[in-house]
């Protein structure tokens, strides 16, 4: 194999892989920008070397966002790419390639912020939004009409006059700065999984199967596309400003220009200014304002010769290192933290940074005092991406990861086959019970109102609560001598804790804190045990025979209990009458009327929601699956079921029920 040949081979087995980790694990590796170059290097060699093409090279395609779960339909327009670039000088190169296509034309430009969320396609006829449509691979997308429905900024119904009967608009779906931060937040203290960017919580959220949750999640659209057969104007620019009269959410940031001073002006103008936006921006657009100039340019494969986008550079800042501190998590997890001189890096001051684990400290070469590199691409956490070496002091040490509990003092110790640091007292370390605190009252959990992060370290700290279980001995009294209490947060949190006492069994067990056990386990533990006395007593053997539970949480499970100050704990509960087992009749009401059967859920329903009767079909011992197939037993179809669906379970001979005929079937 020739040089070249293996360099294209392991271009394309790179790009196929961060294709991957991009669309399919929502957890990208590397930049846009250092994936555009590799993407751009396979093309150039492709383009010279025609002989090692390849149809399934990842040039010949545009990253797919289709799932399962939701119908698909063709584009009537397909969804296209912009080619990127990254400086002002392509920028003016592209401008001047267009001119010179168009001689002796008068050309405008109008240039509009590039939104970083997921692409939409919104079709209304006759004045009315009737369906929504992801990206998808370009040529068809999911049809997420209900989720975008719950979005407030996009009209359902148009307002003003001379809409067309027919027409497409397309935009971006974006998680707004607030709301990104308000989700991860709720998700840090859950323990769950943090988005890394406002893209990602973005395309995860609009493909929920539960456009409550959609709804409540806080997206938000802008557009800046309009097609059809009949538009209004001639121009793109009048085309938006008409669809911004009839209630759509147009940019204001779109401008009309007509020399390449102004472009770059607009260039540097935004690239501070952005900062400013309530929502991710990962650069600019630029458009041919004439629709028939538009025309006259066309398109390559990929992306219209009359667009182009400009992105912004990755902000970095450079900053030193004051010193490296280890925070404690509430399951004794050890985290480096880089304590920095502050800096200012997209608008906010950033004092701290995370450096995740003792590998990532390694692997970075961190000494003391070290100068080192700061970056927030479109990620809301601050990395640090680099160490300047010929700023080091001399005789500078590299950092340490500590060997003690930098809260208690214990010997810390490493878990097996991880990268992360453990601090071991479980029961005697400060941070740890705090974090149980906290994680007890939380939303999901026991949802005590009122008690935050400090409250629960000061509620610690004086001595009031100890364990989550004096948490049922506070007296309103006890509270007003901490700071920040008055008597209406007093009563609010005594409140809290009285309406606690009625939260289900399901949700105590998460509460607990016990290692390992998320809020998915927790309630299949819950259902399969029945009450804390049982789940005290199975063996590992019992307790790894429930779904989900393997030798490592059963083992955690029975550690868990075997701890007095746990037991104690229980004990306390119950006599203060939290819900310490599942409600009366609930081991009849389950059973295995559906036992083997594999249903999928469509539409929208009106006795429970979506969610609740995927339970209901798990609690009766039948299965839920996302798409139909030979192999689907029933679809349970609500109102506005899907007719790709439809036509297929016809297809098949699946049969349809509503959801009166299902409820009858689990005699409810
Ligand atoms: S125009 C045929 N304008 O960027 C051109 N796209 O990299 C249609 N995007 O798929 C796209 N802001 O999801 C256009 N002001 C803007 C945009 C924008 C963000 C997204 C869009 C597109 C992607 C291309």
């Amino acid at each position: 194999m020739s040089p070249v040949q293996q360099r294209i081979e392991e271009l394309r087995r790179e790009i196929n892989g961060h294709n991957h980790k991009y669309y399919v694990e929502n957890s990208p590796s590397i930049s846009d920008y250092d994936f555009d170059m590799l993407l751009k290097e396979l093309e150039h060699l492709e383009a010279e070397h025609p002989e090692f093409d390849d149809p399934l090279s990842p040039t010949h395609r545009v990253g797919s966002d289709l799932s399962k779960g939701f119908d698909q339909t063709p584009h009537i327009y397909p969804m296209l790419s912009l080619s990127n670039t990254y400086s002002i000088d392509d920028v003016d190169a592209w401008a001047t390639r267009v001119r010179e296509a168009l001689p002796g034309q008068d050309v405008e430009i109008v240039g509009e912020m590039k939104f970083d969320g997921s692409g939409i396609s919104l079709i209304y006829e006759h004045g009315r939004l009737v369906r929504a449509v992801t990206r998808g691979d370009g040529e068809k997308g999911d049809v997420v009409t209900d989720n975008v429905k719950t979005i407030r900024s996009i009209p359902l119904q148009l307002q003003g006059s001379g809409w067309p009967d027919h027409f497409e608009i397309r935009g971006e779906i974006v998680m707004p700065w607030a709301s990104f931060e308000r989700l991860n937040a709720e998700r840090a203290f859950n323990e769950e999984p943090l988005f890394a960017n406002p893209r990602n919580a973005c395309a995860g959220t609009l493909k929920l199967l539960d456009p409550k949750e959609v709804s409540r999640r806080g997206l938000d659209a802008y557009l800046y596309y309009l097609l059809g057969e009949d538009l209004p104007f001639d121009n793109h620019y009048d085309n938006m400003e008409a669809a911004r009269s009839w209630g759509f959410k147009v940019s204001s940031a779109m401008k009309r220009m007509h020399t390449i001073a102004e472009v770059d002006e607009y260039i540097a103008h935004w690239d501070k200014a952005r900062r400013e936006l309530p929502v991710a921006t990962d650069g600019l657009v630029f458009k041919v304002n004439s629709l028939r100039q538009q025309l006259n340019l066309g398109f390559t494969a990929k992306s219209p010769r009359w667009a182009v986008a400009y992105k912004f550079p990755a902000e970095r800042a450079f900053t030193r290192l004051r010193f490296v501190s280890f925070d404690v998590g509430r399951m004794g997890i050890i985290t480096p933290v880089a304590n920095l001189e502050p800096v200012l890096l997209s608008g906010t001051i950033v004092k701290r940074a995370s450096l995740h684990n003792e590998d990532i400290v390694n692997t970075l070469g961190i000494h003391e005092h070290d100068m080192l590199y700061v970056e927030k691409g479109g990620e809301i956490i601050p990395k640090i991406t680099g160490v300047d070496t010929s700023a080091r002091e001399p005789g500078a040490s590299p950092v340490r990861f500590v060997s003690h509990c930098p809260a208690c003092g214990t010997a810390l110790v490493r878990v097996e086959g991880e990268a992360a640091w453990v601090c071991p007292n479980k029961y005697g370390c400060p941070p740890q019970i705090v974090g149980r605190i906290e994680h007890f009252v939380g939303r999901r959990m026991m949802n005590i109102d009122g008690i935050g992060e400090e409250t629960a370290a000061a509620l610690y700290a004086v001595g009031l609560v100890r364990q989550y279980s004096d948490l049922y001995d506070l007296k309103a009294d006890d509270l007003l001598r901490i700071e920040g209490f008055g008597p209406r947060s007093a009563e609010r949190v005594i409140d809290g804790v009285e309406a606690s006492k009625q939260v289900p069994f399901e949700r105590v067990v998460y509460a607990l804190s016990i290692p390992f056990v998320g809020e998915t386990t927790a309630k299949k533990i819950a259902r399969a045990v029945g009450s804390i006395d049982e789940l005290m007593s199975w063996s590992a053997e019992r307790l790894e025979s429930i779904e989900d539970v393997g030798p490592r949480i059963a083992r955690s499970i029975i550690e868990y209990f075997e701890a007095p100050v746990n037991r104690e704990n229980i004990e306390r509960l119950r006599a203060a009458g939290v819900q310490l087992a599942m409600p009366e009749g609930y081991a009849e009401a389950a059973g295995d009327k559906l036992a083997g059967k594999t249903f999928v859920i469509s539409g929208v329903f009106s006795r429970h929601s979506r969610d609740e009767y995927k339970e209901l079909i798990e609690r009766n011992g039948g299965k839920n699956s996302g798409s139909i197939s030979k192999k689907t037993d029933y679809v349970l179809a609500g109102e506005n079921m899907g007719p790709a669906k439809l036509e297929k379970a016809t297809k098949l001979g699946v049969p349809v029920i509503d959801e009166d005929t299902f409820l009858q079937m689990i005699g409810e």
